[in-house]
């Protein structure tokens, strides 16, 4: 069998961490020649092989017009919005290459009742749940509970749409909240029974039929050192988490990923992208806390380093639905670190504009790689984001990984850089 080419040209959709990393990853795969990235941030124009183009990820005519302008010959798309608004369904009808799941399968994370309603037909291990699509419906359901139960909103929230309540009441408020909210009375939503114990983030690179796993990683989502405070889009990272061994990723190739795969394809959904399984370890194995359309962030930007010369081949013959003839993906056997820099004042009101200063280059085993960032007029790198910067670092262990991420962390500045010290508390001997 011969392997599937790897692509020359790739355009890469987005303007945050994570496709900073998958462009500077594209970038240095085998066969690429140019990697585009739009609208991409104030690192973009530093990353070897990059172009930079102001054109918005929700621009799907600009973005077309991209693809045949630069022949592209792998599109990979980042977020989960643009995904969901059928980017890559408008791409593919025009015959074009791409990473990342059509609209239907971009339910996974655009509709928490759908992903539910697909993990319960096909067996996969979850919280229960109840779905309501008014207020009286979510609030006859909770009383009849009778505990806190966590409330989810249906569609996209940019992380902001899940309360895990410690009351009845904090419940009750929750729900009221999302009916008040931005879609009123036309909301819906999801209740679930909490589960408990340690989260870990799991990614399968599909072609619709054929999946590879990525190392699982694991985020560190509250603001606060010992995990305390509120939710943020993710502090830091580390991967491979020894949280799921080879035997525990097995596990859950075979009990989520698998038949999540084979639910997608009963619903005639060619899924050629990312699954991103959010998983919690409970005492009875691995429960799905949720699903994501897209790479997570920061797990992609911990993750990328690790991944070998046949990165963008991989992706390419997930596009076509081909991945038996790729070349087989070798990932570093290193453990790799990723520590957020945030901007002062996030999750909540943030400090932006302040210029960044750094002396930290992209290197084998550091990479500093920008999230909230962009450049003025006079090509000086500012602030422009709650999560600023994510430097990652790998090693033979993660106390020297973390050790070099912190120690590259020293050499960057901005007004109210914030970042937690203690990320990777689980895995580094203190
Ligand atoms: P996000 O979707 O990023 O706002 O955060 C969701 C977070 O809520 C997850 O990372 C979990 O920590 C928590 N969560 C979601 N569902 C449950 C559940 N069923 N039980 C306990 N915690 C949950
Ligand atoms: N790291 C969490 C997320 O990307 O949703």
């Amino acid at each position: 069998m011969t392997a599937t080419a790897a692509p020359q040209h790739v355009l890469v959709v987005g303007g945050g961490g994570r496709e900073n990393a998958l462009a500077w990853a594209l970038a240095r795969s085998a066969g690429v020649k140019q990697v585009w990235v739009t609208p991409g941030n104030g690192g973009t124009p530093e990353l070897e092989g990059c172009i930079q183009l102001a054109i918005s990820e929700g621009d799907q005519d600009a973005l077309l017009k991209t693809c045949q302008d630069q022949r592209i010959d792998l599109v990979v798309v980042g977020p989960e919005a643009p995904l969901a608004a059928g980017l890559a369904d408008r791409l593919r009808q025009a015959g074009h290459a791409v990473f990342g799941p059509g609209a239907d399968g971009a339910q996974l994370e655009a509709s928490k009742q759908w992903a539910k309603a697909l993990m319960v037909e096909a067996g996969i291990p979850t919280a229960g749940y109840w779905k309501a699509n008014s207020r009286e419906e979510a609030l006859s359901a909770l009383e009849s509970q009778g505990k806190p139960l966590v409330v989810k909103a249906d569609g996209l929230a940019a992380g902001k749409g899940v309360t895990v309540a410690e009351s009845v009441e904090e419940a009750r408020a929750a729900i009221e909240e999302i009916f008040a909210g931005r879609f009123g009375a036309e909301a819906s939503l999801v209740l679930e029974e909490r589960t408990h114990g340690p989260e870990v983030s799991v990614f399968a690179l599909s072609d619709g039929e054929r999946m590879v796993l990525l190392p699982p990683a694991q985020d560190h989502k509250r603001i606060g050192e010992g995990d305390v405070g509120p939710n943020t889009g993710g502090m830091g990272a580390y991967a491979p988490a020894p949280l799921l061994d080879q035997a525990g990723l097995e596990e859950v190739k075979r009990r989520v990923l698998e038949p999540t795969l084979a639910a997608l394809q009963a619903r005639g959904i060619s899924y050629r992208g990312v699954i991103y399984a959010g998983l919690m370890l409970t005492e009875n194995g691995p429960s799905v806390i949720e699903f994501n359309c897209r790479f997570g962030d920061p797990e992609c930007e911990t993750l990328m380093p690790l991944m070998g010369p046949e990165f963008a081949a991989v992706l390419l013959a997930c596009a076509t639905g081909q991945l038996e003839k790729a070349p087989t993906l070798t990932i570093a056997d290193q453990c790799s670190a990723c520590v957020i820099a945030a901007a002062q004042g996030y999750p909540g009101e943030i400090r932006r504009g302040d210029p960044i200063s750094s002396a930290v280059k992209n290197g084998a085993d550091r990479q500093l790689f920008h999230a909230g960032t962009r450049l003025d007029d006079a090509g000086v790198c500012h602030t422009n984001g709650g999560r600023v910067l994510a430097m990652v670092a790998q090693a033979s262990d993660f106390d020297a990984a973390f050790a070099k991420a912190y120690a590259g962390l020293e050499q960057v500045h901005f007004e109210g850089i914030t970042y937690r010290r203690d990320i990777g508390h689980q895995v580094r001997n203190h």
